[in-house]
């Protein structure tokens, strides 16, 4: 989205969230908030409610209690279309796009139908959409693979190209769900670079991830939940120095190394 924010609010603020399944409490009270241009990553354990998290926030369920405020306005009762014409954008744990459609196509249908707030049946593609998807092909490295289809890329260049349909409806705050969730080192690194080209291009980014060097190494604050609530909220280096997040997620191990990788010995 370009327009600037009205207030001073944050740009997106998670206000006593609790979302429940029958008698499961998946997300529990939790509040945070996330600044313009800021990378937050959020981690825990399996059932954690992270997901569950992405998924009131972007409209695919609706909070029991408590609100999401986007540039100061209540999101809450919102459809997953309109909080994308709010200029939230999503990736998702598992694979989600039209796996017949080409690699090109995909993007384009994201940004000809996920940036305006009215959808227009229209007969043709506006050119600004086409222009979009280019550039976006290009930022994500899949230009060559423009016209394969979908279903038969191997799964980092379906994530790129889902990455790619996200920002095609030019995101202010990008949600991304376990973005190297199965990818190999170098794999890893190269979505490392792609993460901080979306960041430097003003965007936002809310990441869930179980591969911490890639947490800690992208992220300004990070956010622990555990049985729904928040565990832990702060910078990277705290968090390997948290005894509860040693405890509940890490082990003790982990967190040793964490705090060498971001240069505490200690
Ligand atoms: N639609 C649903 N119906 C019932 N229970 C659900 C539903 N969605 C999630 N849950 C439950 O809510 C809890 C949180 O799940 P969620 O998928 O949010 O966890 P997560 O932190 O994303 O875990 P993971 O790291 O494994 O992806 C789990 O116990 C899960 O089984
Ligand atoms: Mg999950």
């Amino acid at each position: 989205m370009s327009e600037a924010p009205t207030t001073a609010a944050p740009l997106l603020a998670c206000r006593n969230v609790t979302r429940r399944f029958g008698a499961l409490v998946a997300v529990n009270d939790l509040s945070f908030e996330v600044n313009a241009n800021e990378i937050l990553g959020i981690g825990g354990p399996n059932g954690a409610g992270k997901t569950t998290l992405f998924d009131v926030i972007s409209g695919f369920v609706q909070a029991d209690e408590g609100a999401v405020l986007h540039r100061g306005e209540d999101i809450s009762r919102m459809q997953p279309h309109e909080v994308c014409h709010h200029g939230l954008g999503r990736t998702f744990q598992l694979n989600a796009n039209f796996g017949t459609l080409s690699v090109y196509e995909n993007v384009l249908a994201a940004a000809q139908f996920g940036r305006h707030r009215s959808i227009l049946a229209s007969a043709s593609f506006d050119p600004r959409a086409r222009e979009t998807a280019w550039e976006l092909l290009e930022l994500v490295g899949l230009q060559d693979l423009h016209d394969h289809e979908a279903s038969n890329l191997p799964v980092v260049d379906r994530k790129r190209m889902m990455i790619a349909s996200a920002l095609a409806t030019r995101p202010d705050c990008l949600l991304m769900d376990e973005p190297v969730g199965g990818l190999n080192a170098r794999e890893i690194e190269e979505m490392l670079g792609l993460v901080r080209r979306i960041r430097d291009g003003g965007t936002a980014i809310i990441l869930i991830e179980h591969v911490m060097r890639f947490l800690v190494s992208l992220s300004d604050r990070v956010l622990i939940m555990h049985h729904g609530e928040r565990l832990f909220l702060g910078k990277p280096g705290e968090m390997a120095h948290d005894e509860k997040v040693a405890e509940v997620y890490l082990g003790k191990k982990a967190a040793q190394r964490i705090r060498e990788f971001v240069g505490e010995g200690t």
